[in-house]
């Protein structure tokens, strides 16, 4: 059981980081996880053993999981719609969350959620991964709405975003730095059983991006949109403006105030970042990814420009 750090019993593998002026998260095994999730849960999970249909769908937080998460269990279960009793949480649920007992339990093809690094994601024979990347001035801006909203898991309502931007640039918080997780899965951007999406992408042609992915999945879900109006369907059932209606059909957090589907748009990070905290993610960006695939990906949409919104 996890304990609070300065509490005598502390167990060095497992407990509550709760840093005043910080938000709450938990160090599980030397790595930092929502303070949500349970030592056992997050080892059972790294030691899962996939099945051969099983598909990952894998991202750094708030690059676009949920909504891919939806393409992926439309197109795997014909006829899925997130209802009550079988809202999307549960039927593709994050596997460090839950462990691998619950998942291992689910009727297969398994849609499986996480947010594993390279190195920790389970593998095996025909298992497949949809990985989804976002620019990291937009999801930093993401991360700290997530942040300030989920009383429960951070105890962080009052945060401030210059703060925020600090501590998530430093990879002190759940999931630790992004450029490492990044630069953990780009070797594995072409291998066969990887799919690598951009958020922005997505926004500008959701109707390519299902069908790229269903391309990818083959079988069922290629023929789920193997007519227009099929496709149709999908892509209306995984727009904004229908995901962000009802949102307790893709979350458990009891947080009645918050929209986890909030704004759906690329460079909102304007409305957030001074002219300085841009030019200092430009320069870590030159740094981690110069010479990885991803270095030119978000030439536009990091640029700088005065007087957004
Ligand atoms: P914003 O906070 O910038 O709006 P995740 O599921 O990985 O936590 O990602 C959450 C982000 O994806 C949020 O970004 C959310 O609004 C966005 N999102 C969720 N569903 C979407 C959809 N159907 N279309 C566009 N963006 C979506």
């Amino acid at each position: 059981m996890a304990t609070e750090r300065g509490v005598e019993e502390e167990d060095p593998t497992d407990f509550f980081v709760k840093v005043p002026g910080e938000p709450r998260r938990k160090c599980i095994d030397g790595q930092m996880w929502p303070s949500l999730v349970r030592a056992e849960h997050v080892r059972s999970a790294k030691r899962y053993q996939p099945d051969d249909d099983d598909l990952f769908v894998v991202t750094f937080p708030k690059c676009g999981t949920t909504w891919t998460q939806n393409i992926c269990t439309q197109l795997m279960h014909s006829g899925y719609a997130p209802e009550h009793g079988k809202e999307l949480y549960l039927v593709s649920p994050m596997i460090e969350a839950k462990g691998a007992q619950a998942v291992k339990d689910l009727p297969r093809p398994r849609v499986i959620k996480t947010h594993f690094n390279y190195p920790d994601i389970p593998k095996g024979p025909g298992v497949r991964y949809v990985f989804v990347a976002r620019n990291p001035k937009d999801v930093c801006v993401s991360f700290f709405f997530h942040h300030v909203a989920i009383k429960g898991l951070y105890d962080w309502t009052d945060g401030k975003f210059d703060d925020f931007f600090e501590f998530f640039f430093a990879g002190k918080l759940e999931y630790g730095d992004y450029f490492e997780y990044m630069r953990g899965w780009m070797p594995h951007y072409e291998d066969p059983n990887v799919l690598v999406l951009k958020y922005e992408d997505m926004l500008t042609d959701l109707p390519s991006a299902v069908k790229r992915i269903a391309a990818f999945l083959g079988g069922p879900a290629e023929q789920a949109v193997a007519t227009p109006d099929q496709l149709q369907k999908i892509v209306a059932n995984c727009s904004f403006d229908e995901m962000s209606k009802e949102q307790k059909r893709f979350f458990a957090l009891d947080n009645e105030n918050h929209s986890f589907i909030r704004k759906g748009q690329k460079k909102d990070w304007l409305n957030h970042f001074s002219k300085e905290q841009s030019e200092r993610v430009d320069q870590m960006w030159k740094e981690h990814m110069t010479g990885t695939p991803m270095e030119n990906w978000w030439s536009e949409e990091m640029k700088y420009e005065e007087h957004h919104e």
